[in-house]
């Protein structure tokens, strides 16, 4: 029995090995042949590179592929080697695909070395939902993105708005565009005050991205052509505003203007929903719409206003091939034809994509010779309501909204009941876990979660270091700035 079991195992193991080494070493010349990687000698015999040996681990996860020098005379190494041929040469084999250089003890290895991977990859999730819970636990700078499941990365991506720049997202209907929207907006709205991240929306449909209306981040929401011309107008106006800032420092844009920590100017974030709609009321792509923005995708990214723009389509009948140039990061959900992908990604490929509400192709510019399966983020409309209802508008009658402001919370602590201990912190000055508890254990708090809480805080800037284990902590500026107390001078 155990030999039989043995003997199957390894005969199997050998047979897809063998089949896999003949594929690959075909799939290798086939895409040289197709894209033209060949050199043609005097008698005009041609010659493309080929396979010259494959290797193997034991498991069988890597390959190494080395050419056969003796055909590559004359093809420079570059064409072999650069992302494109990578690109589709990846393509064809289906697997991750690397150039080799070097050996494991860093010599460079003559000829051309290929590395390809077939360990198996977790399936991507179906569905990546953002909770308020979630973007809490976000503990890093408060303008980075989060972005989806990459196909072979664990965890969640992220990027910088800066990172980001302008984004252009396309899909059929009812594929998760909106829904990203919101993710993205939830993530930034939640974990900045606005004079860090500001929102413009620009959305004809009206309906989807209303729910962030009360949002205090918010500074307009322009729904028909005129209100979206004004925007745009304003939003280049804001733009020199903040060059003029940033010229009057001598500094070349919003980037490092930031960097230098006191007064940042927000990053301005505009979202636009449903751009077809605006772009055929007002002309098409050489209307006034699609000139205006084309405009201002060109000019304002270096002021710290980021474009996130998404629709049905996006063929050249809707975009001015401006506005498509300086669209940065791609993102395609599944979409009707390959047309329509080659629109957003400029390849073909999103027609594919399986039908899995917010799986996408992504492309931008940290990996711009890729196009990366990706299950993207998505916010469901009721987590957006709980962090406008956490980030209301500011105004007398709104007070207590505006003064619940995000504070971060730890798992197991309800996102209320932590506003309520950081009021209480900030007020009282008490800061020690004992008095903490005491107060709010009636209300569910158990020890731990306060200790974790009060660690939280400290962790993130809020409250200060104790000096001594029986010190309490100091409550920091900025903790009083969240909850919109003022300074201590001012509450004294
Ligand atoms: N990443 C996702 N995972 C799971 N479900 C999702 C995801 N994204 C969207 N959905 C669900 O799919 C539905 C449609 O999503 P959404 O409104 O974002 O699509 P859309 O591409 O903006 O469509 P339209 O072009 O009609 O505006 C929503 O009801 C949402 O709950
Ligand atoms: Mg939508």
């Amino acid at each position: 029995m155990t030999v039989v079991t043995h003997f199957q195992t390894t005969s199997i193991a050998q047979a897809t090995l063998r089949g896999r080494h003949l594929q690959l070493a075909h799939q290798v010349r086939h895409t040289f042949e197709r894209i033209g990687i060949e050199h043609r000698n005097d008698d005009g015999i041609v010659f493309t590179p080929r396979v010259k040996r494959i290797a193997w681990t034991p498991d069988g996860d890597i390959a190494l592929i080395e050419l056969d020098e003796s055909r590559l005379w004359h093809i420079p190494s570059t064409r072999l080697t650069n992302p494109d041929t990578l690109r589709k040469l990846r393509r064809t084999i289906g697997q991750p695909i690397a150039v080799l250089e070097t050996d494991h003890t860093g010599q460079r290895l003559p000829g051309i070395w290929y590395v390809v991977s077939f360990a198996p990859q977790p399936p991507l999730p179906e569905s990546l939902r953002l909770t308020l819970e979630v973007i809490q636990h976000i503990n890093a700078d408060g303008l980075l993105v989060p972005v989806g499941q990459f196909k072979h990365t664990p965890g969640i991506t992220y990027r910088t708005l800066d990172q980001l720049g302008h984004v252009l997202i396309g899909s059929a209907t009812q594929r998760g565009k909106t829904s990203l929207l919101n993710a993205w907006i939830g993530a930034l709205a939640a974990r900045n005050t606005p004079d860090r991240y500001q929102l413009i929306i620009i959305d004809a449909k009206a309906t989807t991205l209303h729910r962030w209306r009360g949002l205090r981040h918010l500074k307009q929401y322009a729904t028909t052509l005129d209100e979206a011309l004004n925007t745009l107008t304003a939003i280049e106006v804001l733009a020199d505003q903040h060059f003029a800032a940033i010229r009057a420092a001598r500094l070349d844009n919003w980037h490092d203007f930031n960097a230098r920590g006191d007064h940042p100017l927000p990053a301005i974030h505009v979202v636009v929903d449903e751009l077809p709609d605006f772009v055929f009321q007002s002309g098409g792509p050489t209307g006034e719409f699609a000139t205006l923005l084309a405009r201002l995708a060109g000019k304002v990214l270096g002021a710290g206003v980021f474009l996130t723009i998404a629709g049905t389509q996006m063929g050249s009948d809707v975009l001015p091939p401006l506005l498509r140039a300086n669209m940065i990061t791609r993102i395609a959900f599944q979409t009707s034809d390959r047309y329509k992908s080659l629109a957003v990604l400029n390849e073909v490929g999103a027609e594919k994509l399986p039908a899995i509400k917010g799986r996408a192709l992504w492309r931008d510019a940290e990996r711009p010779t890729q196009l990366i399966e990706t299950q993207m983020v998505y916010l469901d409309g009721e987590d957006v309501d709980a962090i406008v209802a956490l980030n209301g508008p500011s105004g007398a009658e709104s007070q207590s909204t505006q003064a619940a402001a995000f504070v971060p919370t730890i798992a197991g602590v309800r996102p209320e009941l932590a506003q309520d201990i950081a009021r209480w912190v900030v007020t009282t000055g008490q800061t020690d876990v004992r008095s903490v508890w005491a107060e709010f254990r009636g209300k569910g708090l158990a020890r731990n979660k306060a200790i974790g809480l009060l660690n939280e805080w400290e962790a993130v800037g809020l409250l200060g270091a104790q000096e001594t284990a029986r010190d309490p902590r100091p409550v920091l500026q900025p903790f009083r700035d969240r909850l919109g107390l003022g300074s201590e001078n001012d509450s004294a």
